[in-house]
């Protein structure tokens, strides 16, 4: 093992992100010393970045989407062995607004949060599940009383699998991260039929997902709702807002039934105006959030069956060469919105 590792730092509010020595961690008591193979890069690292929001401490090592090699237990720690492959989420306090992320060469976890991955992911599509499979799963069936949640049987419990037959869904941004793992949780919990908006050139790729059609975004919006509505034989029971952005809601919100689910993925997106006895809830994918414990372990210990039998596949990925090092050109194309239908990915043990 050595004592010293590569790491990503972001060393000021709104600073440069610049590689810098450090010392690799110990694990403390529950934790993992986690060798990270593949790192994710998401819209909050940019968020964090540019306009210096979330974060109050600093330096801070960006990167919440995080897949490696177990390399050392902390005390206590019984569930996992050195060398079982896992994914996890950066470790992102938002009431200390302090992150100790995934863009390092090793850093630690703690071993609740963590997800084993079967031997047949990879470890660099791995590092797409962290953050956005929660973040469209927990709001769907957490049943945790005091959050919002759509309230689904998870389609990894007993009678979950296909129970939603008689509904029907939409996803808008079904070709962003957290929209190719709804309509994939959309198809398990049987919804019919499950519509997503996307670029036309991801609709092979959706379809292969689970959507039943997949409507052109760039559509202008009235036509994108008559064309929707004509899909599912009037307004849907569960409408997904995967990206939640000012051409999006509008249209979410008009297409929901009455009785129906909204789910938007960002706090600005919750329809202020419109009174309605639609239930509108926020997805919140932080596994250490108190609220997603109980439903955030569901989903760790059920990850393994799902991915191994093909229930769920990652994000199509693209590996950025270079290491840590990309990650500042990744985010730049990010935030310039050039990605599309893919998860960029860095590889932490290839930084010069
Ligand atoms: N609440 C939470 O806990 C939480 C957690 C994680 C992320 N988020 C937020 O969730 C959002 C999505 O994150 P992500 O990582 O999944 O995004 P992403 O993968 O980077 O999203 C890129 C995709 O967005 C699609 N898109 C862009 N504008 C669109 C529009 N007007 N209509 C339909 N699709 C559109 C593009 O589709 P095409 O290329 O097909 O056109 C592209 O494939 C971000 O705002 C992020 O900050 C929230």
């Amino acid at each position: 093992m050595p004592s010293q590792q590569k790491a990503l730092y972001l060393e000021s509010k709104g600073g440069q992100l610049v590689v810098n020595f450090t010392e690799v961690p110990t694990p403390g008591p529950g934790e993992l010393l986690v060798k990270v193979e593949a790192a994710a890069l998401n819209p909050i690292d940019w968020q964090v970045q540019t306009l210096g929001v979330f974060i109050e401490r600093y330096p801070c090592i960006l990167g919440i989407d995080g897949a490696g090699t177990v390399v050392q237990l902390g005390a206590g720690v019984t569930s996992f062995v050195v060398g079982d492959r896992i994914a996890f989420q950066g470790a992102l306090d938002p009431v200390q607004k302090s992150l100790n992320g995934t863009f390092s060469q090793y850093t630690t976890t703690a071993a609740h949060l963590a997800a084993k991955i079967p031997a047949n992911i990879q470890l660099d599509r791995a590092a797409s599940i962290p953050v956005a499979l929660p973040t469209a799963a927990l709001v769907l069936y957490n049943e945790d009383p005091s959050t919002q949640s759509v309230r689904l049987t998870p389609p990894w419990v007993e009678g979950g699998r296909g129970k939603y037959y008689s509904k029907s869904a939409l996803i808008l941004g079904g070709s962003s991260s957290i929209g190719q793992y709804v309509i994939q949780l959309a198809r398990l919990s049987g919804f019919s039929p499950i519509i997503a908006t996307a670029s036309p050139h991801n609709r092979e790729y959706l379809e292969s997902l689970g959507a039943t059609s997949v409507i052109d975004r760039n559509l202008p919006s009235a036509q994108l709702q008559v064309e929707a509505t004509k899909l599912a034989d009037g307004l849907f029971d569960l409408v997904y807002d995967a990206v939640s952005l000012p051409d999006t809601l509008p249209l979410a919100n008009a297409l929901t039934a009455p009785e129906g689910d909204l789910v938007v993925v960002s706090p600005s997106g919750l329809p202020q105006s419109d009174e309605t006895s639609k239930k509108v809830h926020l997805a919140r994918g932080l596994l250490a959030t108190p609220t997603n414990r109980v439903v955030g372990a569901s989903l760790l210990a059920n990850i393994p069956n799902l991915f191994e039998g093909g229930d769920i596949e990652p994000n199509r990925i693209e590996i950025l060469s270079g290491g840590l090092s990309a990650v500042a050109s990744g985010l730049e194309r990010l935030k310039s919105k050039q990605v599309s239908g893919t998860k960029l990915v860095v590889l932490p043990q290839e930084t010069i």
